[in-house]
This record gives structure tokens, sequence and C-alpha cells, in this order.
């Protein structure tokens, strides 16, 4: 979350049940590296104390709008003029319309009034104050004037209901306020696609070959290009991962579907990274009904077809491919082998064994000119970090 490191984040918390999930959001904002100045709501207090995000944060929190003023502390005026930007989870419907109408009566607003930081706003309130015209109304306005309105989710209600109205998970708020921050990077306006994840080559309706990737590399960079500004389209095989926020996602399950939805987004992309562990071959007949032991034709062996290569095939003008090499032996000969039979931009090459379904990751940048770059052992969103910037300096024509 290298993008939210050293940012200082005004961090709004309102009046309702949610609010004790701020908490939890503000510790993983600090975590990412985040100052967070917090303000609470006077209808927030009720629900939790200014202490628990003092200890959180370790900064002032703000719930009245009279704080002494200082020589170099104007209130909610430089609190406003501090932050890069301005969350407020959970936001009720009242704090919606003070915002919307431009009222100040508090801190928060004050805040939101003085302030010309980008605007995050996660709802959260009973479902039928979400339908009310008069809050969707509100929504209207605030999107209009560029905030960004994240969630709220749909399931269980404070009231035992079941509707919309939930705040939305941290993660996805965090993921909000990291696109919003990313938007003016360095790949503002470029189209990245981003495959992700391994394939399943169906034996018959419940078997498939597969193979161990997590689709943890795939997802860190579709992630740092949306840190970087990039309108980013992440093509993925089956994970446990969820995908990042901002990023179009494409959901597949074979190679020959993965070669379609990448080929597609590609047509209108400046850069293709494919991170996925594409099966080289797939079962030569997938079976309509489940195979069964004993069956007249029990299979002993499975015939099998080679997979198209996708990075290989999509071949565009203009287009920057860049491939992964995951090897055990000879790993820069045979990923700079690829390099050349592919066509592409750099290849990443790595040891498949240190690597598939781990955290970390080695990592070896190679073009088709200069030296081979190693990295030292990192984690896969430091790495994926790295490949970005090169991904930048390419587009940009300046010699990485
Ligand atoms: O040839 P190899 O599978 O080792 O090449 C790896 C690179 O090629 C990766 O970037 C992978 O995503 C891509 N690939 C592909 N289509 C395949 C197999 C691999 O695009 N069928």
């Amino acid at each position: 979350m290298s993008i939210l490191k050293g940012t200082r984040i005004a961090l709004g918390v309102s009046g309702g049940i949610a609010a004790y999930k701020a908490a939890d959001l503000a510790s993983k904002l600090v975590q990412a590296g985040a100052t967070v100045d917090v303000i609470l709501t006077k209808h927030a207090t009720e629900f939790i104390q200014p202490l628990t995000f003092q200890a959180i944060t370790k900064q002032p929190v703000h719930t009245g709008v009279f704080e002494g003023w200082r020589e170099d502390w104007f209130g909610h005026i430089s609190l406003a003029h501090a932050s890069q930007a301005l969350l407020i989870a959970p936001a009720t419907a009242n704090t919606i319309a003070k915002l919307a109408t431009g009222l100040a009566d508090d801190m928060l607003s004050s805040v939101a009034l003085a302030s010309t930081a980008p605007l995050i706003i996660a709802p959260a309130m009973e479902h039928q104050m979400w339908r009310h015209p008069a809050t969707q109304a509100n929504l209207a306005t605030l999107r209009a004037r560029g905030a960004t309105i994240v969630g709220p989710e749909t399931g269980r209600l404070a009231s035992g209901e079941f509707g919309d109205g939930r705040l939305v998970q941290p993660e996805f708020i965090l993921g909000a306020l990291r696109q919003v921050l990313g938007r003016n990077g360095a790949l503002a306006g470029r189209k990245i696609v981003v495959s992700a994840g391994g394939t399943h080559e169906p034996l018959d309706p419940v078997r498939f070959l597969g193979n161990r990737s997590s689709g943890l590399m795939g997802y860190a960079i579709a992630q740092s290009a949306i840190d970087q500004g990039a309108d980013v389209t992440l093509v993925s095989g089956p994970t446990l991962l969820k995908p990042p926020y901002g990023a179009h996602f494409v959901s597949i399950e074979t190679a020959d579907e993965m070669a379609g939805a990448v080929r597609d987004a590609s047509e209108r992309a400046d850069v293709l990274i494919m991170a996925a562990a594409v099966a080289d071959y797939r079962p030569a007949e997938s079976r309509t009904s489940k195979i069964k032991k004993g069956d007249p034709d029990e299979p002993s062996v499975i015939e099998l077809t080679r997979n198209p290569d996708i990075l290989a095939s999509i071949d565009r003008p203009g287009l920057v491919k860049i491939g992964f090499a995951a090897e055990t032996d000879d790993l820069i000969a045979n990923a700079t082998d690829k390099l050349k039979r592919k066509g592409l931009a750099m290849i990443v090459a790595n040891d498949a064994v240190k690597t598939i379904g781990s955290d970390l990751s080695t990592a070896t940048f190679i073009l088709p000119y200069g030296e081979p770059e190693e990295l030292p052992m990192l984690r896969k969103d430091e790495v994926a970090d790295a490949i970005l910037d090169r991904v930048a300096r390419l587009l940009n024509g300046s010699n990485p």
C-alpha cells in the first residue's frame, strides 16, 4: 500500500451504529502509513469514544468546531488544507444532506466545506433512509460535484432487517481511497490489461486439470496499476482473492476463455501484463457426464491438446507486452528465449518453486537490451510496484 505511505487523510465519522467499524478503518489507514486526523460528529461520540481513535491514530481527535486556534493551527481550515483526501465513513443520511446543501454547523461539515481535497463517502443507514428520494438526490448532487460514493452493501442491518444500507468492508473503502489518490499518477489515462491466477481445464463437469497459482502476483499488479492511475481490466482464473476496487473484472475458467477475454480487452489497451499461469495443455476431450469408476469407457490415459499461447498470439502495434517466466532451471536463458519468442517489452523471471503460492517473490527484469536486473526477495505488492514503475518508464519512452 505504498500509495498511502506518508499521506495525510481526514477521516470523518458520523453518528450511526457503523461508527464502531471506523476504528478498524482508521487502524488499517495507520498501518498503511497514513497520518489520520479523525473528526467525530457529536452524534458519533454517542456510539464511540474519541479516545479509541486517539489511541489508534496517535493524533488529536476533533469533535468541536471551536477548537483553540494557534499561530500554526486554524481549526477546520488547517484540517481541510492538510489532508490529501476527506473520507467519511460511516456517512449518515444527515451528514450527506449537510454536505449536499453546504451546511457547516460542526467540525466535519466545516472541514468538508473548507476542503478542496477529493471527497470519499461511505454511507451507512437504515434502508428506508437510504432509499428516500431526499438521500438519493443529495448523493446525486455530491456525485455530480466529483465525490466518490462507496457502497452501501446489502445485508443484515442494525434493526435486524435485511436490505441495502450496510457500511462496505474497510478494504473496499481503502480501495476507493487508493483509486482516488492515484488518479493523477504516472499511468493516468493508460489502459492496462492484467491476467492473473491459473486456469481450470475441465475433464468432466466436476474435475479439472489446474495448477497452484494463487493469483497474488496478478492481483497485486492490478492494484499497483490502479494506484498509479491506470484504467485496469483484470482477467482472472479462479482464485480466493477479491478483485481490487476499481478494476474491470472478468472472471474466466479455461485458457480458451482467458484468450478470448484478454484479446477483447487488449484491443483498446496500451499494456498487456500476463501474470496468469495459463495451462499449456487441456484434456483433448471434456466429458459432459461425470466419469465413473467401472464405466465401460473408463479412461486409463488422459489425452492432452495444446492451448493457444495468448501472449505470443496477440500482436497489435503499439501494445506493450509484459510476460512472466516461472522457471526451475536456467532462469535467465529460458526467460530471454521467451522474451524474444513472444515479442515482449519485458519479461519478469522468477524461481517457480520459491514464488508460486507465496507472498514473497524473487524477480529479475529482462528487457530486449541491457543487463538483466535482479530485485531482492520482496513482497509481491512491492514487486508489482517495481514492475509498474518500469511500465510507466517504457510508456513514456524513457530508458529504464
Ligand atoms: O511459455 P510459458 O508458459 O513459460 O510463458 C509464460 C508467459 O506466457 C506468462 O506471461 C504467461 O502468462 C504467458 N502464457 C500465455 N499463454 C499460454 C501460456 C503462457 O499467454 N498458453
